[in-house]
């Protein structure tokens, strides 16, 4: 190794830092275990024994010159003038930590709905997203020949190493659960009632994504079983948890549904947030609100009574205990509550969207 050619080089590999990174590599380069100084120093032994003091002083003066290189560049680097003074211009810089990171919006809006089914008893459970057949439906009392079974409404998932792994086994078919009331059954089937729990978490179904659908989006499902839990109970649960997170003005009401796994069922609307259920929006008479489209309530939920053979299907008598259940849509109450209009906007981690909140 020709040392003068190493000074040269290591004149101009200097002259380019502009990061503590390249200076890091510069450090394993010429000082690290097998770096250039190292390889130098360890030839020495192979030098005629005349040739070997003068090419060690060189050898040291060359690394002294780096070390000095070094702090000389870690100094400009962190910010200080050539000659240690800081210049007018970089009092004027801005400070090197820009901004600390918060939670995504979705995170922010789970956690304060599960705060508020916290401040009224219930618990808060999380289940798997991977399931059973039997908890995502059997168990909820949808029968075998429900749409929503189809493989065009759920995400069956094909095990490793069988062929057939698609038809029901022994262990029957798995899936990426499709709501979160496969919860229900787990939960059932591991405690005693009196139970008050909510479940937040990811669901799938294989739906194309567009301004209002995602393959995959976020649901808090609550239930509460007791000895005597009554409709009314659903009810003010529901609205305690509306006014909490939409505002006191907000009213609610409770359309009769269908739900496979609830009797009776419904669908909870809230009063429009931005027309206040007046179905008009702006000054005047206004055009139809662009939330509600002039129809002043708002869809956010479905719950009902828990089916009596969901209980049998969990081993609890129904004549001994009665519950209520809702599910709701993470997203589509995120949506609300800040007026954002397009689903996709949660996913893409855009920084100008997610700093907003
Ligand atoms: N699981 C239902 C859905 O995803 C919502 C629901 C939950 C309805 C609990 C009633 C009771 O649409």
């Amino acid at each position: 190794m020709d040392i003068n050619l190493i000074k040269t080089q290591v004149d101009s590999d200097f002259r380019e830092i502009a990061s503590l990174e390249e200076l890091e590599a510069l450090r394993l380069k010429y000082l690290g275990r097998k770096g250039v100084v190292a390889q130098l120093t360890s030839s020495i032994p192979q030098l005629p024994p005349q040739e070997r003091g003068q090419f060690g002083r060189e050898v040291n003066q060359l690394k002294n010159k780096i070390l000095s290189l070094f702090a000389e560049q870690e100094g400009l680097i962190a910010g200080l003038g050539r000659e240690g003074k800081i210049t007018p211009e970089e009092f004027a810089l801005p400070g090197a930590v820009k901004e600390l990171g918060h939670l995504h919006p979705l995170t922010q809006v789970t956690d304060e709905i599960c705060a508020v089914f916290e401040a009224m008893g219930f618990s808060v459970v999380e289940g798997p997203e991977i399931e059973s057949e039997f908890n995502n439906f059997t168990g909820l009392n949808i029968p075998l020949e429900h749409p929503s079974r189809d493989a065009f409404d759920t995400f069956y998932l094909r095990m490793p190493g069988s062929a057939q792994s698609r038809r029901p086994g022994k262990a029957g078919k798995l899936l990426l659960r499709s709501h979160t009331s496969p919860a229900q059954i787990r939960v059932m089937q591991s405690r005693r009632p009196p139970l008050a729990v909510v479940v937040p978490g990811r669901v799938y179904r294989p739906d194309a994504v567009d301004a209002s659908h995602s393959f995959m989006f976020h649901q808090i499902e609550g239930f509460m079983v007791g000895r005597q839990i009554r409709f009314s109970d659903l009810k003010g649960a529901l609205e305690v948890f509306a006014k909490a997170v939409f505002g006191k003005e907000i009213k609610m009401r409770f359309r009769p549904h269908f739900f496979p796994f609830t009797e009776p069922s419904a669908e909870a609307d809230i009063s429009c947030i931005i027309c206040r259920g007046q179905g008009r929006a702006g000054s005047g008479q206004g055009k139809n609100c662009p939330v509600c489209h002039g129809k002043r309530w708002l869809e956010i939920l479905g719950c009902g009574m828990i089916h009596p053979n969901v209980f049998k299907q969990v081993g609890y008598d129904p004549k001994k205990y009665a519950g209520f259940a809702f599910g709701m849509g993470v997203e589509r109450i995120a949506m609300l509550k800040y007026g954002i209009s397009d689903i996709r906007l949660f996913f893409q981690n855009d920084l100008r969207f997610l700093k907003q909140f």
